[in-house]
């Protein structure tokens, strides 16, 4: 009913008029058969007026041109409703106003929580739909594989299990409202600098085994509506112009088919796109109307291309109900506040569940100061919760509008504990230092500043942040260190602070998850979703080639294969600052009675997870496989996991089956996943370092 109302506004004609006009309206009929249905009503322009779009100030309901990344027009006369596009992977962005800013996807990978994750995709997309917006510019599910990526908080860390299982979650949340998610950027996207023409140059295994499983995901479990290309080269082939990945792999390996839509500008030739298996060029391309026009008239470019093309994108519609649902009037959404107590409590939960707890000397934390004494808080992201500090910056880029400060909510928390807080902004660390001296704690908040665009030159704090920690931590004993930080930095200050809290870009919520965590009124749930390096050449890729690359080509050499992030540190030996998977509790767990059950294929470990301390706590027991020697594998890969909440002596049985793809490898030779026969040990544990239980099974 509601689509029909919408029709007739457009067309000023009653709705029994539109369904008679547009039969494909009908909902009984199946996405497919209504796209096949509409595609035969439609002439060669209105095909090719759907496979790019048009400068956003031409949406009627976008604030000269703000709130929306792409813009294809609705086709009143055919029932078409217009095409919005808009970033996604942080919250509804692109200038919009009124809606939460969740934490970074970084962080929302540091909570372990599918569950919760899932929460936030359905907050995201319902504040998306009441934007007007159809197509969500998210999730980014590239692979951490250089820690200086200036997109590194933007998506969900080192690791393909984690990040595959972040990422069905997330566009399950999206799709359960009338939009589309896009995954991105497919099928690589390691780094910004020459993002536009460097070529990642990587083998098949790699590939497969490490960079396409959270695409996979993606479309296999989740049903993703749209992928989206990247901008750059894969083995010297443009990413949205490859004929292999996305013909052969995409569209008939995985049967996607739903919108592939370029990155923006990313097409460099729309017949050639085209012919590869792209479909909807964004943002706006006389060019491309032009080209597949002319392409169509000089028969290089068929029909039936255009009709796929077109098909694609009308299925992906039809089936998230872009025909059916509409977004309420467009008009003046724009100024609408559509962010909800309930979303912004989503994002407190996954603000305070992602906070990993990084060291914490003789229980420096949580804050249990006596009454009446101070809290020393220091650093520019604690009194200024501005888009800056609580997300990072580009196109996942949030207007953070209901922002708390940390000095805010640390001032309100510290109150009822009558204890006072001072504040110094950290611009001069003598007065900073002063502020610490003279107070009974010190909290130092410190950031980086991650963008789109630009990879960050090395891991150290900027702007001299370490030496403002240091003289903080000279002046008291009792200094903790807030990073608000999207991705890895160093430490070189560690052994002198009694306390680390990794907070990431937090978003919104940013002060009073912040607050609840040091005073433990919340418990630091998070586990680094990336390894953290002890400096900036112990790690992976601290070779030129590999990164930001070397030569004529620029192009990034992916030498170091499948060790990617803490596959390389295990199978180097080398020790990070902290490894994948690691994060303190305020209260202490064991691990006992692995069992491994093996039904045919099938195989299910479970064990026994135990609350040992005094307080309530969570923890994430992570599963390891270690293959047999033939597998040539890294020593381990994340396998299964789970995140438990357990009340002080509380033990729970946690049972985790391992998917029968854990147990291949990419067999190039075959160009089949293979499984080696033979021993696979089962690694349980704290963190990819900290291994509690063993067992095994033959395959
Ligand atoms: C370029 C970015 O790479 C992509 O992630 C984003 O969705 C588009 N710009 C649109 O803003």
């Amino acid at each position: 009913m509601a689509a029909l109302c919408v029709v007739a506004a457009w067309t000023g004609s009653g709705p029994a008029d539109a369904s008679a006009r547009c039969p494909w309206m009908s909902k009984a009929l199946r996405p497919s058969a209504r796209a096949s249905k509409l595609l035969a009503a439609m002439s060669t322009a209105d095909k090719l007026a759907l496979l790019t779009g048009v400068d956003t100030t031409a949406a009627p309901y976008a604030d000269g041109g703000a709130g929306y990344a792409g813009y294809v027009p609705p086709n009143p006369r055919l029932c078409i409703p217009a095409l919005t596009l808009n970033d996604g992977p942080a919250g509804v962005a692109d200038g919009q106003i009124g809606t939460t800013a969740f934490p970074a996807p970084l962080a929302q990978a540091a909570t372990w929580d599918p569950v919760l994750e899932q929460s936030l995709g359905a907050a995201l997309g319902w504040e998306a739909w009441q934007k007007g917006i159809d197509v969500l510019l998210g999730p980014n599910v590239n692979i951490a594989r250089v820690p200086e990526n200036g997109r590194n908080f933007e998506a969900f860390g080192e690791d393909p299990f984690l990040s595959s299982a972040m990422a069905v979650a997330d566009i399950d949340g999206i799709q359960q409202n009338p939009v589309i998610a896009t995954v991105k950027h497919f099928p690589v996207n390691s780094q910004e600098t020459n993002r536009y023409s460097v070529s990642e140059n990587l083998d098949e295994r790699t590939l497969r085994e490490i960079y396409l499983p959270p695409f996979v995901a993606a479309v296999e479990d989740a049903k993703v509506g749209a992928v989206m290309c990247a901008y750059g080269l894969v083995n010297v082939v443009y990413s949205c112009q490859d004929p292999n990945l996305m013909g052969t792999f995409l569209r008939k390996e995985l049967r996607f088919d739903g919108i592939v839509v370029s990155d923006w500008n990313a097409t460099r030739s729309a017949p050639a796109s085209a012919a590869a298996g792209l479909d909807l060029v964004m943002p706006t391309s006389a060019n491309a109307v032009t080209t597949l026009a002319s392409g169509i008239d000089a028969g290089t470019v068929t029909p039936q291309l255009i009709d796929g093309m077109v098909t694609h994108v009308l299925t992906s519609m039809f089936r998230l109900g872009l025909f059916d649902d509409p977004p309420p009037p467009r008009q003046n959404v724009y100024l609408s506040h559509v962010s909800t107590p309930a979303d912004e409590g989503v994002a407190l939960q996954v603000a305070e569940e992602s906070t990993v707890l990084l060291k914490n000397a003789a229980h420096a934390l949580p804050l249990h100061l006596g009454a009446h004494e101070t809290i020393a808080v220091v650093g520019a992201p604690a009194g200024a919760a501005t888009s800056a500090f609580v997300g990072g910056g580009g196109s996942a880029y949030v207007t953070a509008t209901n922002a708390v400060t940390p000095l805010q909510a640390l001032t309100t928390r510290a109150a009822k504990a009558k204890d006072d807080v001072t504040y110094a902004d950290g611009s001069d660390a003598a007065a900073a230092a002063a502020a610490a001296g003279s107070a009974d704690a010190a909290v130092v908040f410190v950031y980086d500043q991650e963008r789109e665009g630009y990879d960050r030159a090395d891991l150290e704090l900027p702007a001299g942040q370490d030496q403002l920690v240091e003289a903080v931590a000279r002046a008291n004993p009792h200094t903790i260190v807030v990073l608000d930080t999207g991705g890895p930095v160093l430490m070189p200050w560690l052994d002198q602070v009694a306390g680390v809290v990794e907070a990431w870009y937090p978003g919104d919520e940013d002060g009073n998850a912040i607050a609840a965590v040091l005073f433990g009124d919340a418990e630091p749930g998070g586990r680094l979703p990336q390894t953290f390096p002890t400096s900036d050449t112990a790690l992976p890729t601290a070779s030129p080639d590999q990164w930001p690359g070397a030569g004529n080509a620029q192009d990034a050499i992916f030498s170091e294969g499948i060790d990617v992030g803490y596959r390389w540190y295990d199978a180097t030996k080398i020790a990070p600052l902290f490894p994948f998977g690691f994060g303190l509790s305020y209260t202490t767990f064991r691990y006992l009675h692995l069992k491994v059950k093996t039904r045919g294929s099938k195989v299910t470990v479970a064990f026994t997870v135990e609350n040992t301390g005094r307080r309530a706590g969570t923890d994430v027991p992570q599963l390891y496989l270690d293959d047999p020697r033939a597998a040539d594998e890294p020593p381990k890969q994340l396998a299964g996991f789970e995140r438990v909440d357990l009340q002080p002596r509380e033990a729970t049985t946690v049972t985790l089956t391992i998917p029968q793809r854990s147990f291949a490898y990419w067999n190039t030779a075959t160009k089949a996943w293979t499984v080696a026969p033979g021993l696979y040990r089962i690694l349980v544990g704290a963190s990819s370092r900290d291994i509690r239980l063993r067992g095994f099974v033959r395959r």
